[in-house]
């Protein structure tokens, strides 16, 4: 279903939008048509034998099996394992260190992004991380419960995210998109409702980007989403959840400061609307089973219109 709803968006690594995924979906097809030549022969090879009339050669047959056996895989693997090995410095080589470098943060089940804007500064997001196009950009990737993957199949590799450790990911795209990132290692219930948003953007409209996500949450315009924000406060969503610039500062849950800007919600599962959010928000388990955030089913109609206005306006 998620794949049905979100179809439009490339989470191939045979359609690569980055350096690094270019470079492995060449060996991909070095090894796939490696693999399919190698096939046809060793079956031809044994068609031939069970079809040909008569007995075999002693010596014929032991030069197939050494050397068909033995040395000719040898050389195939090696020859493919340096092709593969020389392909890594140029996946792994470390990103300028003027570049850009985002955090990463895997937790049960999405993804805490926090963009670092100054020498001890940073800007929280969740769920979607945007890149500029032909840039190297470092992720310093943690985790704060189990072990994670971070995956973005058109950009490059995958690297897991463990707790108590940092692992590094330079990625480089270099195609305008939109993409999807997944967790790539099992982590429990919604292990496979953990994925992101990627868009890779012009320079000019990343750099405007962040600079509208370093401002704190607009004021409410409107009646509902004035009340909204009220409501927000006094049902104690801010115990989990951060809006930069009221009183709401929660770590448990995503920073949703610019919520109204994200193109999904859930940690990139469904659309970012009212529809979805109010779901979202009254049978939050239905939605996505396993999620941590408790259900406010108690919530009146107009109080959940009222909450969703306010964190739609949010962008
Ligand atoms: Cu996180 Cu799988």
């Amino acid at each position: 279903m998620t794949f049905l709803l979100l179809g439009d968006i490339s989470q191939s690594t045979l359609d690569p939008a980055g350096v690094g995924a270019e470079r492995i979906a060449e060996l991909f097809h070095w090894m796939l048509s490696g693999g399919v030549l190698i096939w046809l022969i060793v079956v031809g090879l044994a068609v031939y034998s069970v079809t040909v009339p008569g007995r075999h050669r002693p010596r014929l047959t032991k030069t197939l099996v050494i050397g068909g056996g033995a040395v000719f895989p040898t050389l195939v693997l090696t020859s493919l394992l340096c092709y593969a090995l020389a392909m890594l410095p140029a996946l792994h080589q470390p990103a300028p260190k003027t570049g850009l470098t985002i955090d990463v943060s895997g937790v049960r089940w999405w993804w805490r992004i926090g963009y670092r804007t100054g020498e001890n500064e940073r800007v929280e997001t969740a769920n979607e991380v945007r890149l500029p196009v032909d840039q190297a950009v470092e992720f310093k990737l943690h985790s704060e419960d189990v072990i994670h993957s971070f995956w973005i199949p058109a950009l490059g590799g995958k690297v897991d995210m463990i707790p108590g450790r940092e692992t590094r990911l330079k990625l480089h795209p270099n195609r305008v998109g939109r993409f999807r990132g997944v967790c790539a290692e099992y982590c429990g219930t919604a292990h496979a409702q953990m994925a992101f948003d990627v868009i890779v953007m012009q320079q000019a409209d990343f750099d405007q980007w962040l600079r509208d996500q370093q401002q704190d949450a607009r004021e409410p315009a409107g009646e509902a989403a004035v009340r909204g924000r009220e409501l927000f406060r006094r049902k104690g969503c801010g115990a989990c959840h951060t809006i930069r610039g009221t009183d709401a500062g929660g770590r448990v849950g995503p920073d949703l400061t610019h919520f109204g800007g994200r193109l999904s919600l859930g940690a990139g599962i469904k659309t970012n609307d009212a529809d979805n959010l109010r779901r979202w928000i009254s049978r939050t388990h239905d939605v996505k089973p396993g999620v941590q955030m408790p259900a406010f089913k108690s919530l009146s109609d107009r109080e959940l219109d009222s909450i969703v206005a306010y964190l739609e306006q949010l962008n």
